[in-house]
């Protein structure tokens, strides 16, 4: 046996073949899955006895991860830690600290009747982090490695009839951790199923499917390789199909693709066992440098996802894997990359059978060999060469039947060197039908696609049109310039992000030679705790004590680690869906595009509907709509609509495409209940809001110098005391925002971080200084002011003109003008005001706005977002993202009407908003009830308590996203720079 400490193979164990799984044989199997009896030791010299059946000791759940089996309550096996790029322990391969916390599991099966005798017995590990020693009863019988990787072991010769007693130890760390880097937990244990397993006598020991499809013919070709008995046969009921193992059989076929995922059971019988495997029929091919999957362009509109449950970790349940699956598909994701290593097995079954296009990647990192410029990397070293090639052959060959894997990735993060090209090689001679993924080595030298990552959209742009930065060696820049490109990871969804998909897209669909690419990524990995007080939360590094941890860059996901789908994810499934309706022509027109590559359109209804806030006025569908793959059309509202009276709120013509039934044999994962799927949204506004006419009214100086404009009311020095009959705690402009994560980094291309830029300039502990203060002869009441941080020379300039609406009249106009006065840097949060009323229930205040939402949007993260009425309560308005930060903004706001908890009300009109010259519909409003700073002090959402006001933003314009946490900043198109602004409010009040 060898140790967890040596670069080796595993030993006694079977040596891996095609093999489909478990559930797809008729032959017989023992889940062993359930309470084990377990222990934990400090090191790997536990001193059990492996004969010990381990009576007395604890019992543990597997599938599982021993760190948390008391979660979210309890630690009692030591705790979860997370760490990204470098290793938690010193870097001295293979060896790994003597402090290596190790399990010992216990538990006994029945070895049913008959099983040794006629036939063999098999265990069967599908995962176990990270190396373990397997014995039974009492003996040693094998050790193995490859955390997401299946080991078998033939135990014929060892079980007994009747009681065996099986023993695992587990090390935590193993010279294996070295190449299991991942940015994740660190989590131990068997984390998925194990299983007792018979293989009959005369039975399919290894059966290898290739399934491809002629697009110029229709015709499918199924060749099954089977290796065992003689006489195998096989059969496709379906096609009438019935060859013998090895002969290719040739028939019409629907192909299979992750628009129309077509499955057809393929049978192998042999004389002792049948197995019965769901096969797809497609081919996936490189022509002209472009990336095709049945000969048509296929674009990846993916994201990566690692496997994650709150409380589970990676041990998922199949229930889980569905919600992903199912939530991918409803926000029109097409694609996944299994990072960082091969997903559960059921998973890759979900994609076949919903259609979801897969990257499966071998579970390979070394990332944290950068710190010290790759020095020892695995990689590289003949040492681990044939360590490497066993994990990504044994990945090919537990996945290679699956229809939707489409590309196999080598690893992730570990540098480069000659086991990239064994590998490489290794897999080619396995598989020849799958092109070959690997990012990690830009040369590109050992692949069939050039890959990248965070590659910024101007570089991206370049790759597109083919005239990209050389490689120093020509022949190897002349190959990759033939290859297509993809970005197997872009736009960081950490916090509140990705900004800038759009753009992304838009530069994915005018190349051919861009695949497109997989977002990063899909879950927030925040682990549930529970602390005393029974508040539970979403725990991220560092959240357990741990001493070296990457803090919250674990989590950055599209979902919330609960799967509550982060405004984000509404942003993605805006922006990638397959049919775009976009408005173009200066806003009088929509583009509608169907970017299926297969579909057309024919399963959509088109439906409009002209309303005005929430009045439908009128509605209707476009019958004659209908897209070939690949076609698009302008399309008008029609010229005869009953238009109403121009107001506060705009008119909008929207055109939805909707599905409303599955069609029944491709989409599994549409659900009738769940009612009209609606793939895509696109309006233009046929009449804008009009701007209030000019107020008229004059405002009053009392004796003691006070003010009063309607209900506006202020002291002698100008400052607003009470608005509507409440009191205001401030007012002034505003230009800073609780940092998102992607303010906090510099980003690929600017040296200093937003955030940091901010600092700068104070804009974080903003202060305001009243200039002067009058009533003009006109009647306005005009406040002049300076609002400036700390020790700088930077600030704005404000000037507030109020006014009664009309004499009498108890509604107000506000209309601010806003200086930047100073040398500015790359950016500002934003610009507007601040107003904030006492409130003391604010986050139970109902607003009800016309804009455009209903969720948040950002200036480069809005296809997603539609004009038209929404209400919510200013709870509702924030985003409960893992790490506060800046969120919840409604933009393009003309008209809010907010309801406060004693029954009044204050409405706001906006007129168009002015920045830096250009005019913009309405204000930017964000409600909260924190303030900025409690929201950028929070380390976690329950930190979060309402502290009796109202803080209303509202604002010209916010800088945008942008995706800084890992790739580029905001791009020009939505940087917002200090520049001048104005914003022009009306209050008035109603009684509710
Ligand atoms: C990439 C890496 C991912 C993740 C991401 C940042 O470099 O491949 O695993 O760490 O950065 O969240």
């Amino acid at each position: 046996m060898t140790r967890h400490d040596t670069v080796s193979l595993p030993t006694g164990t079977v040596p891996a073949r095609f093999r489909p799984p478990t559930g797809s044989s008729d032959a017989a199997s023992v889940s062993l899955d359930g309470a084990w009896r377990f222990r934990l030791f400090p090191t790997p010299e536990t001193g059990a006895d492996p004969a010990d059946r381990g009576d007395g000791w604890d019992t543990i759940e597997v599938p599982g991860h021993w760190q948390l089996a008391g979660a979210p309550d309890a630690w009692p096996y030591g705790t979860p830690a997370y760490s990204n790029v470098l290793y938690p322990f010193p870097v001295e391969p293979p060896f790994v600290p003597d402090a290596n916390p190790t399990g010992e599991y216990r538990r006994t099966f029945e070895l049913p009747e008959g099983w040794t005798t006629g036939g063999r017995a098999y265990l069967r590990f599908e995962g176990v982090d990270s190396w373990f020693e397997v014995s039974l009863n009492g003996t040693p019988i094998a050790t193995s490695h490859g955390s997401r990787l299946p080991t078998e072991i033939d135990i014929t010769d060892v079980a007994v009839p009747g009681e065996n007693l099986l023993a695992v130890r587990v090390t935590q760390w193993s010279a294996l951790s070295y190449v299991e880097d991942q940015d994740q937990w660190w989590l131990s244990g068997i984390f998925r199923s194990v299983t007792l397993e018979h293989r009959p006598e005369a039975g399919v020991a290894h059966a290898r499917v290739l399934a491809g499809f002629d697009p110029l013919t229709g015709t499918g070709s199924l060749t099954v390789d089977v290796e065992g008995p003689t006489g195998a046969r096989v059969t496709v009921p379906e096609l009438g199909i019935d060859v013998a193992a090895g002969e290719t059989a040739t028939a019409n076929v629907e192909p299979w693709s992750a628009e129309r995922p077509r499955l057809y059971d393929v049978i192998v019988t042999a004389p002792g066992e049948t197995i019965t495997l769901r096969a797809g029929f497609r081919t996936v091919s490189i022509e002209d440098g472009v990336f095709l999957v049945n000969g048509a362009p296929v674009k990846l509109r993916g994201v990566n996802r690692h496997e994650f449950d709150p409380l589970r970790g990676r041990a998922v349940t199949t229930e889980r894997m569905l919600e992903d699956v199912l939530l991918m598909k409803r926000h029109n994701v097409n694609a996944v990359r299994t990072s960082h290593y091969p997903p559960h097995p059921h998973f890759l079954d979900l994609c076949d059978e919903h259609g979801l296009y897969v990257v499966d990647e071998n579970d390979l990192e070394t990332h944290g060999f950068i710190d010290g410029g790759w020095t020892g990397n695995p990689v590289d070293d003949p040492a681990w060469e044939e360590v490497l090639v066993d994990r990504v052959t044994r990945t090919v060959r537990r996945d290679a039947h699956h229809p939707s894997i489409i590309l196999w990735s080598l690893g992730n993060e570990a540098g480069s060197g000659r086991n990239v090209s064994a590998m490489a090689a290794a897999v080619r001679a396995l598989d020849p039908t799958r092109p070959v993924h690997y990012e990690g080595d830009w040369s590109s030298d050992d692949v069939d696609v050039y890959s990248r990552m965070y590659a910024t959209s101007e570089e991206t742009e370049l790759i597109g049109q083919g005239i990209e930065a050389p490689l120093a060696r020509a022949e190897a820049d002349a190959r990759r310039r033939q290859m297509p490109f993809v970005q197997c990871e872009y736009a960081h969804a950490m916090g509140n992000g990705p900004g800038g998909l759009g753009d992304y897209d838009a530069i994915f669909d005018r190349y051919p030679r861009l695949m497109g690419g997989f977002i990063w990524e899909w879950i927030d990995h925040g682990l549930t705790r529970r602390d005393a007080d029974g508040t539970e939360f979403a725990a991220y590094g560092g959240d357990f004590g741990e001493a070296f941890h990457d803090g919250t860059f674990i989590a950055d996901g599209l979902v919330l680690p609960d799967r509550t789908p982060a405004p984000s994810l509404i942003e993605v499934a805006a922006v990638f869906a397959p049919v775009r309706i976009d408005e173009v022509g200066g806003g009088d027109a929509l583009l509608v595009r169907n970017r299926y590559a297969f579909r057309d359109t024919s399963h959509l209804t088109f439906e409009w509907t002209l309303h005005h806030g929430d009045d439908v006025l009128s509605s209707g569908t476009l019958d004659d709509l209908r897209l070939a793959p690949g076609e698009e059309t302008l399309v008008r509202p029609p010229t005869d609509l009953p238009l109403p009276t121009a107001d506060h709120t705009p008119t909008w013509w929207t055109l939805r495409a909707v599905q409303h039934t599955a069609d029944a044999l491709d989409e599994p994962w549409f659900d009738d209940a769940a009612g009209p799927f609606v793939v895509s949204t696109g309006q233009v506004a046929v009449t804008l809001a009009v701007t209030q006419p000019v107020a008229t009214g004059r405002a009053h100086q009392a004796v003691d110098g006070t003010v009063t404009v309607g209900h506006a009311r202020f002291d002698a020095r100008g400052t607003l005391i009470e608005l509507h009959g409440r009191p205001v705690a401030e007012l002034r402009v505003d230009a800073w925002r609780a940092p998102t994560d992607n303010d906090r980094r510099e980003g690929s291309w600017t040296d200093l971080s937003d955030e940091s830029v901010w600092k700068e300039s104070g804009l974080h502990l903003l202060a305001e200084r009243k200039i002067s203060a009058e009533i003009t002869d006109d009647g306005a009441f005009v406040v002049t002011a300076r609002t400036a941080g700390p020790r700088t020379r930077n600030g704005f300039r404000a000037v507030y003109t109020w006014r009664p609406v009309a004499d009498g009249s108890d509604d107000v106009d506000l209309h601010v003008s806003i200086l930047p006065e100073g040398r500015w840097g790359q950016s500002i949060a934003r610009l507007g005001v601040l107003l904030v009323l006492d409130e003391p229930a604010a986050d139970d205040v109902e607003v009800r706005w016309h804009g455009l939402g209903p969720e948040e949007s950002y200036s480069d993260s809005r296809v997603a977002a539609v004009g038209g009425s929404y209400v919510h309560t200013v709870r509702e308005l924030q985003t409960r993202y893992t790490h506060p930060q800046e969120n919840g903004a409604r933009r393009g706001v003309t008209h809010a009407a907010l309801r406060f908890p004693d029954g009044s009300d204050l409405v706001l009109d906006a007129n168009p908003s002015r920045v830096g010259g250009r005019s913009v519909t309405g204000v930017e409003l964000s409600l909260r009830p924190w303030s900025d700073a409690a929201l950028d002090a929070a380390a976690h959402p329950h930190d979060l308590v309402p502290d009796g006001r109202l803080w209303m933003h509202l604002d010209a314009a916010q800088h945008g996203l942008g995706s800084a946490a890992c790739g580029p900043g905001v791009l020009p198109n939505a940087r917002l720079r200090a520049t001048t602004a104005e914003v022009s409010v009306r209050f008035a009040s109603r009684q509710g």
